[in-house]
């Protein structure tokens, strides 16, 4: 048999069956918006072990801290976008994001931020931005609870401000209506199923023994330690806007439950679960608390009154799987809301101050 040389009509064809695809649907790419999966690789190679490490003691020690983590980058993010503001402490200058009333005694993780940023000082000083921590340490939390694993793109910058103000104006707050909550999203360049999908976050939730500090799975009620304030839900349990009833969105025998864990009005700081069916891990039973009627904030239940989202909701019920897939893709999304890149900003030293 002659050994024929490769001709350029068979180079041609492979290139196009080979290329084609990729033709079709883009490279895949390295880049997301202005971010760079790559963009630490040599910078700072590290990084990814010292959140994880980091985040994984805290984890140990306390399991909610993972709850806190996920929530602090949405904090940040959704207000002013991903750019550290919610660390930063209040100065002569601005009174800021961590201290605003959604945040103050509310807010936690900044300790093992600090930490993370106290390890990669050492490693490869002035090079990590804090927005990237939050988003590589939201990401570890919600490995760490069982959840989906996502590709965090990298090289946020750090903003020179905070405002109290912002997030008043900015942060869904979870006694105001539906519409109000989407507009926020929207106005982020988020839509309806991001609302959906990320809210599934307060599924987000354990059993946690105050005496071992370990996160198991419960069978008592009275060995719970959940993620919401009485306060943040109160007004849904005797007089639900002036009413004289409870809200009647509430599944009944979870109403009595909440009556009898936040009495008499029920505006103190005690914890109660996000939701009623306890998980020791993340997964979807967010959805099947909904679909119960037993979501505990107005802001979660509420997505049930709109049919787009509760068929969302009624899907994710279902899928699991859907469900882990989409939460990364939203993620990824919340993640690339008003970043600052290039030369804007700046790489905080510590990640409670501007330099
Ligand atoms: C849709 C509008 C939202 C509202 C109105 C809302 C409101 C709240 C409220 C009131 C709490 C309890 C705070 C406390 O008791 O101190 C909470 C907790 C939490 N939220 Fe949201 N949230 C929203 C969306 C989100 C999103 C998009 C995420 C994540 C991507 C998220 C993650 C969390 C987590 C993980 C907790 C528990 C935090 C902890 O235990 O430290 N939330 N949220
Ligand atoms: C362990 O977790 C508790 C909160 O549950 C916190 O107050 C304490 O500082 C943590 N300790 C360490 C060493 O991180
Ligand atoms: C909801 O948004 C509308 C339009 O921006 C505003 O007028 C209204 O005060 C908001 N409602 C609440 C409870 O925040
Ligand atoms: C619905 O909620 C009630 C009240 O908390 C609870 O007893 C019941 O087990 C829940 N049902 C499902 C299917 O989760």
């Amino acid at each position: 048999m002659v050994h024929k040389p490769v001709s350029y009509f068979t180079i041609a064809l492979f290139s196009l069956i080979f290329f084609l695809p990729s033709l079709l649907h883009g490279q895949p790419s390295l880049f997301y918006g202005q971010l760079d999966y790559r963009f630490y690789d040599r910078l700072c190679p590290n990084l990814p072990m010292v959140v994880r490490y980091n985040v994984w003691q805290a984890y140990k020690n306390d399991s909610r801290i993972a709850a806190s983590l996920l929530r602090l980058h949405f904090h940040d993010c959704i207000v002013d976008g991903c750019e550290g503001s919610v660390l930063l402490d209040d100065t002569l200058d601005f009174k800021g994001e961590k201290n605003a009333p959604p945040n103050r005694n509310s807010a936690r993780g900044f300790e093992v931020i600090d930490s993370i940023k106290a390890d990669l000082e050492r490693f490869c000083p002035s090079t990590v931005s804090c927005a990237d921590i939050l988003a590589l340490a939201a990401r570890e939390a919600v490995g760490l609870a069982g959840g989906p694993y996502w590709a965090v793109p990298l090289g946020r910058r750090d903003g020179l401000a905070a405002s109290e103000q912002a997030v008043l104006d900015q942060l869904p707050s979870p006694i105001e209506p539906l519409e109000n909550i989407t507009a926020k999203f929207v106005s982020k360049g988020l839509d309806i199923k991001d609302v959906v999908v990320l809210s599934g976050s307060h599924e987000y939730r354990y059993s946690w023994d105050a005496t071992t500090r370990k996160t198991t799975v419960i069978t008592r009620r009275s060995h719970t330690v959940g993620f919401a304030q009485c306060f943040t839900f109160s007004r849904r349990l005797f007089n639900f806007k002036n009413s004289g009833n409870p809200d009647p969105a509430l599944n009944p025998s979870f109403l009595s439950d909440l009556q009898n864990a936040c009495p008499g009005g029920g505006s103190t700081s005690k914890l109660m679960p996000l939701d009623s069916v306890t998980t020791y891990k993340f997964d979807n039973v967010y959805y099947k608390n909904l679909m119960n009627n037993t979501g505990l904030l107005e802001s979660d239940q509420a997505l049930m009154t709109d049919s787009r989202m509760a068929a969302l909701v009624n899907f994710y019920s279902m899928n699991p799987m859907a469900f882990s897939y989409d939460f990364a893709a939203s993620m990824a999304k919340l993640g690339n809301v008003g970043v600052l890149t290039g030369q804007a900003g700046e790489i905080r030293r510590r990640c409670g101050s501007v330099n």
